[in-house]
């Protein structure tokens, strides 16, 4: 075991979209466990799009990562050394270890992973907080009926991706808006989405969204907000529902922006919008994981993973994923399993 645990640092409040130098890579030494605690080597880091907002100084639904701490990430690893009798060396673990190569953990939110029952990376993806977040955001609060459209957006990315699909199980015609050509042709010739477009070549979002939802809307599924949802809007049906998921169009805004007033569509179809967070479902995470687990064991469920080695380069991983660069899960492959 090396005696440097090299970690990433937060060295600056980013100022709109982050840059490298916002981040700092540190060695400190490998911590030792103390009673009840155990040290795990992270095999595989995640990088989210909330971790934008948690490097603002801002009140949110978790406190915001102070300047020189390490980056809060969910991550898996592996158990090198226990003082925990509920954890042995040997364990994958899926916990908040950060972006480093080991953590000190008292067990506290980590759940074991079983490495037969799929890729152990899948516990940051499909079945883990992004597969979650699909699940419930589209079955309890989108609550989509057998012959409804959905459209999703953000359709590319690690929970859109999942949204369409479980769409389609249900029934659902599912309707993808992703920024590149390539990630439309993924939805729609892998994933079996019945359309998508590019939000970026196309000029106007709501004349297509038209075209592609002749039946208009009846859950929106957001994860983008910005003017994209503006577009969405006008074409909900009545007792439509939307799922407000995220808003990553306005992550790096420093001032908040206007646009259109859309919410008399509310109104005129008597319809819903409701946000949610996955930490909400956490009660029935093990119904979630049981669900998508089954799916993807009979083949109804798809799902890509993308990865960036080395732990120096988590950074450059979280700023590709604000620019688009990922299809699916973006993750970090930290050390080999
Ligand atoms: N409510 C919850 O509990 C919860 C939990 C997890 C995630 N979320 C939210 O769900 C959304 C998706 O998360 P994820 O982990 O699956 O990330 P992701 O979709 O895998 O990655 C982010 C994607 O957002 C797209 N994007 C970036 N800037 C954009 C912009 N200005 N306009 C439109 N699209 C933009 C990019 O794809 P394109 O190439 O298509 O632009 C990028 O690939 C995020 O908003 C996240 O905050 C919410």
């Amino acid at each position: 075991m090396p005696a440097i645990n090299k970690q990433i640092t937060l060295a600056a409040r980013p100022s709109g979209m982050p840059k490298p130098s916002d981040f700092k890579l540190v060695g400190s030494p490998v911590p030792d466990p103390g009673p009840g605690e155990f040290l795990v080597r992270t095999l595989y880091v995640s990088v989210d799009p909330y971790m934008r907002g948690r490097m603002n100084d801002v009140k949110s639904y978790a406190p915001p990562v102070q300047i020189g701490e390490v980056m809060g990430a969910g991550a898996v690893g592996k158990v090198v050394a226990s003082q925990n009798p509920k954890f042995q060396a040997g364990d994958v673990v899926e916990g908040f270890f950060g972006w480093q190569q080991y953590a000190i953990s008292t067990g506290t939110g980590v759940r074991k992973i079983d490495p037969s029952l799929a890729p152990i990376s899948t516990a940051l993806g499909i079945l883990g907080m992004p597969g979650l977040t699909a699940y419930f955001g589209l079955l309890d609060i989108g609550k989509p009926r057998e012959g409804e459209t959905v459209v999703v957006s953000g359709a590319a990315g690690a929970v859109g991706s999942l949204v369409g699909q479980i769409a389609k199980i249900k029934g659902c015609r599912a309707v993808g808006i992703a920024g590149s050509d390539e990630k439309v042709a993924w939805l729609s010739d892998e994933l079996g989405f019945d359309a998508a477009f590019n939000y970026k070549t196309t000029p106007n979002h709501t004349a297509k969204l038209a075209e592609l939802c002749p039946k208009g809307i009846d859950v929106y599924f957001d994860n983008v907000g910005g003017t994209i949802t503006d577009a969405v809007f006008p074409l909900i049906n009545v007792g439509a529902r939307i799922v407000v998921c995220g808003q990553i169009a306005q992550y790096n805004a420093d001032r908040n922006e206007t646009g259109p007033r859309v919410l008399w569509n509310l109104i005129v179809k008597q319809a819903r919008a409701e946000g949610f967070l996955v930490f909400q479902f956490a009660s029935r995470y093990a119904e979630g994981l049981t669900e998508m687990a089954g799916w993807l064991k009979t083949g109804k469920l798809k799902y890509r993973e993308q990865f960036v080695d080395g732990i120096e380069n988590t950074p450059r991983a979280f700023i590709g994923l604000l620019q688009g660069e990922n299809t699916g899960k973006q993750l970090v492959r930290v050390a080999p399993e």
